[in-house]
This record gives structure tokens, C-alpha cells and sequence, in this order.
């Protein structure tokens, strides 16, 4: 199924080049008792620059839709164009090392890896960007002093809260200036003024970047402080007004 979405609505970004291109995507998962069609032909464009918000009940497949755009999963048909590279033509390695470079990633779960501290966590991106040690540590150590997280950058994962999990989780997504975020609910675990904060320290990065920001947010709130706002029903996805109701 093709469901045309209305170009960008957004007045700031509308000259912008095209930066994403998703182009009847499909993805369908297999279990015992027959398949559960997830995402039903999206086609969508985002554009350079751009904060996109996107809004859809649990389950509807925002996730899933951000690991087919990162290049974590892939989908059953259609293609994902990001920055003039079909994603879908390449091989896994491929598809690892341009993720590595271009995509900052806050996942829904944090994913943190649980052997490393925090500092470590978020070095590391820099370091397989070919980044020496002493570099990525340099740099990580002023982002975490921004994000008033020095103290946290000496724990393991697993000694941290979920906020500020979460917290690590944004620094690793923004260290190596991606030109692409992709944040799963990044506001989810945090309270209400951390949250407006965290906010916009990802906004003022992605500005500053002219980087593109796609958003998972179950917050009506938060999805009107960005550009547009897309949501996703019932595999379907749509473009809204800032003034819809949800
Ligand atoms: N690897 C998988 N194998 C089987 N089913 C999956 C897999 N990943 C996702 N699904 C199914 O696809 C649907 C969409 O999942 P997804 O995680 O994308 O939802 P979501 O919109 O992110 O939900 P939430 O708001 O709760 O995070 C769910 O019904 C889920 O069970
Ligand atoms: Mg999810």
C-alpha cells in the first residue's frame, strides 16, 4: 500500500535538500501464529536540518521504523535513502560504517554497553571513528561537563539511574556530530525539567549541526516544539498540524 505524505510543511526547512527518502518501506515479522504486518508501504521525505517529531501508540512500529532508517534492521520491500545513499543496496558492514559516521542513536533501551563506564560508552564512538584514546576521552569529558555529568562518566551503566542512563545514552548520540539523530522517546525516563532541558541541549546540537532530528515521543507537548509532526497508525503514516488532537 503507497501512502503519500504532504511534502514538508515546515516554512524554516522548506528549501533544504532532501536528506531522507523512505520509499514504499515494508516490514512484516513471522510468529507462530502467522505474520504481523508492522509498517504498510511508507513513503516520506525529511528534509536537512529538520526536527521531526514522531508520535503512534505502543506498538505501532516507531521503532521498528528507526532501526530500517538506521540500517539496524531491514526491511521486506522498499528503500531507504539517507544523504543520497540507498541503504537498502548495502551489505551489512556497509550499512555498520555509515551508521558509525552519520547516525547518532538514542535508543529506546539506552544500550549502553554494561562493561564500559559511561565516559568509556561514549569515547568509544569517537575512537571507531579513528579518534585516538586520548582525543575521544578529551572531548567526551567536556560534553559530560555541559551535561552536568562529570561524576557519572566514572560509573558503569548498571550504577547509574534510568535518567541518567538515558542522559549518557543522548551524549554518545550527539559526541561525533552526526548529521542524522535518531532519538527513541530520549525524554521518556527523565522528569519534567530535565526533560525540557535534555530537549533542547539535542535541539541546540542539531542546529548547530544543521543536522536532521527524528523524534519518538508519546508527548503531544514535545512533538509541537518540533518542525513537523508525522504519526504512525496502524502501519500508516501521516503528516500533521501542530493543533490536532491525540
Ligand atoms: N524483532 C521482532 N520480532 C517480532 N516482532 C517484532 C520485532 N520487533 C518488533 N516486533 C513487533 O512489531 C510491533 C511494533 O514494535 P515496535 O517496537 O516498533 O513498536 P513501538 O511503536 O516502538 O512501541 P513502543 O511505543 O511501545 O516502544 C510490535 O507488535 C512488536 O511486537
Ligand atoms: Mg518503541
Amino acid at each position: 500500500m503507497h501512502v503519500p505524505v504532504s511534502e514538508p510543511g515546515s516554512k524554516v526547512q522548506a528549501q533544504s535538500p532532501v536528506f531522507i527518502q523512505t520509499e514504499n518501506l515494508c516490514r512484516k515479522f513471522t510468529h507462530g501464529n502467522g505474520a504481523q504486518v508492522v509498517l504498510a508501504g511508507l513513503s516520506f521525505t525529511l528534509r536537512r536540518g529538520e526536527i521531526v517529531a514522531l508520535l503512534g501508540r505502543s506498538g505501532s512500529g516507531k521503532s521498528t521504523l528507526l532501526n530500517l532508517i538506521s540500517g539496524i534492521d531491514r526491511a521486506d520491500s522498499g528503500r531507504v535513502v539517507v544523504d543520497d545513499k540507498d541503504l537498502t543496496a548495502m551489505n551489512e558492514r556497509e550499512r555498520t560504517m555509515f551508521r558509525r559516521l552519520n547516525i547518532g542513536f538514542i535508543y529506546q533501551f539506552f544500550n549502553l554497553i554494561p562493561s564500559l563506564t559511561a565516559a568509556e560508552n561514549i569515547a568509544l564512538i569517537l575512537e571507531l571513528n579513528g579518534r585516538s584514546a586520548e582525543m575521544a576521552m578529551k572531548s567526551t569529558m567536556l560534553l559530560l561537563e555541559e551535561m552536568n555529568l562529570v561524576e557519572q562518566g566514572s560509573h558503569f551503566p548498571a550504577e547509574l539511574s534510568g535518567g541518567e542512563q538515558q542522559r549518557i545514552a543522548l551524549a554518545r548520540a550527539m559526541i561525533h556530530s552526526p548529521k542524522l539523530v535518531l532519538a527513541d522517546e530520549p525524554t521518556g525516563n527523565l522528569d519534567a525539567e530535565t526533560g525540557v532541558q535534555m530537549l533542547q541541549l539535542l535541539k541546540d546540537n542539531v542546529n548547530a549541526n544543521n543536522s536532521t532530528l527524528l523524534i519518538v515521543t508519546h508527548s503531544l507537548a514535545v512533538a509541537r516544539t518540533a518542525d513537523r509532526i508525522l504519526t504512525l497508525d496502524h502501519g500508516v503514516i501521516e503528516e500533521r498540524s501542530g493543533d490536532f488532537a491525540w
